[in-house]
């Protein structure tokens, strides 16, 4: 499998390496033996991935052996200030100076709140992503964004910053759980339906726990992510196709965060706003019925189905208005023009996005049960 190689005239964000297949890990051991030795090097991972995949990571990559470790705990709330805090408290009494390297072994968690760290500290050192979860490998490990969350709003203190390096090693995925790798997959079907139609149809059909098919589609989704976000780095334009399902999945993800006993994981959220904007692509004349329908199918198919009450739209549509890429009660929405093609920009109206909730939620097996009982 080909690596990812970015134009060599760019050297703006969103612009670095993607090291794939078998000499992956191969590739960073030599990129620290080559570019590394004598600095400080520092692996930064959570309790899963130091117990789970340190081991391999270790093995393979001899040059990590006398690196320090650092553990951060699983899970959103690592995405702190106070985690940050904490690091560069590590980092400052390590006397790490601007040679030092950070490894950020993890999922997106890891690699968001490393990223934002690594950028930070000293107005930036090294770092390397070895995503450990399909979320990380497909998409959250690519295009440089980095962020914690602040105040309960998602992302909202972060910074463009390219890792030297993203090193994708798929057997890491062995040890993480079905719920894991389903939340992985709704980037890849996002990645397909919005740029390349085969993708979509490989995903569609792909035995999404046998690690060995899945393995060059996720090499594909990675590359598809990294060749539009080295294209528009600073989502100008073509990085917003990647979008797709975001405008109200992060609004789903934040309503599921306040109802303490519905938890929605990202990827599910996206899922749940992919099927609203695909139905919104075609009340907007933008997507034939017959590919709406086969959309949806799949996609409800694949995903849990996420219980909404009537009145929850209003609350949902305001946290929309919150979302730092909303303003006021209109919505620019990437909309699907076909199978592996897409708009961005398009606006939509509130009213129209509490109609592709609705939508949603009449979707739901129970919620069609009650509506036929009644009548
Ligand atoms: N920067 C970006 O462009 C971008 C894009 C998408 C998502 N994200 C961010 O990524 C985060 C979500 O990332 P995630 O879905 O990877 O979640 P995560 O990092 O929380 O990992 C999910 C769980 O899996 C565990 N885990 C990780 N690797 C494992 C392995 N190999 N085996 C067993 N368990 C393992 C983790 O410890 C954690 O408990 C969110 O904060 C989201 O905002 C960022
Ligand atoms: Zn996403």
């Amino acid at each position: 499998m080909s690596d990812f190689r970015p134009q060599p005239s760019h050297n703006l964000a969103g612009q670095h390496p993607v090291w794939m297949g078998d000499q992956a890990l191969g590739r960073l051991e030599h990129w620290l033996t080559s570019h590394a030795a004598g600095a400080k090097v520092v692996v930064l991972g959570d309790e899963n991935t130091m117990e789970l995949c340190l081991p391999v990571l270790l093995e393979q990559v001899p040059a990590l052996r006398e690196a320090l470790n650092i553990q951060i705990r699983s899970g959103e709330q690592s995405k702190d200030l106070e985690v940050c805090r904490a690091l560069w408290g590590h980092l400052a009494e390590l006397q790490a100076d601007r040679q030092a390297v950070l490894v950020n072994l993890g999922g997106g968690v890891v690699t968001d709140v490393g990223g934002f760290v690594a950028a930070t500290f000293k107005r930036g050192i090294r770092f390397v992503h070895v995503p450990t979860t399909l979320m990380g490998m497909v998409d959250a490990a690519i295009g440089g964004k980095t962020a914690i969350d602040l105040g309960g709003v998602k992302n909202l203190v972060g910074a463009f910053a390219d890792p030297v390096a993203t090193c994708i090693h798929t057997a890491f995925l062995r040890t993480l759980g079905k719920r894991e790798v389903i939340n992985g997959v709704a980037e890849m079907v996002k990645h397909g339906l919005v740029i390349d139609a085969d993708h979509w149809n490989e995903v569609r059909r792909a035995p999404l726990y046998d690690l060995h098919a899945l393995t060059p589609l996720i090499h594909r989704s990675a590359l598809l992510k990294a060749e539009v976000v080295a294209r528009d780095p600073h989502e100008q334009d073509q990085r917003k196709l990647l979008n797709y399902g975001h405008t109200i999945g992060h609004a789903l993800e934040a309503f599921a965060m306040e109802s303490a006993q519905r938890s929605l994981l990202h990827g599910e959220a996206v899922a749940i706003g992919m099927v609203c904007a695909t139905w919104l692509s075609w009340r907007l004349g933008l997507l034939d019925r017959d590919r709406m329908n086969a959309v949806e199918e799949h996609l409800m198919g694949l995903f849990p189905a996420f219980h909404l009450q009537e009145t929850d739209t209003h609350r949902i549509t305001e946290l929309m208005r919150h979302d730092k890429k909303n303003r006021g009660d209109e919505f620019r929405f990437t909309l699907l023009t076909g199978i592996g093609s897409a708009r961005t920009d398009v606006p939509v109206s509130a009213a129209q996005v509490a109609e592709a909730l609705e939508h949603y939620r009449l979707l739901l097996p129970d919620v069609r049960l009650r509506h036929h009982t009644q009548a």
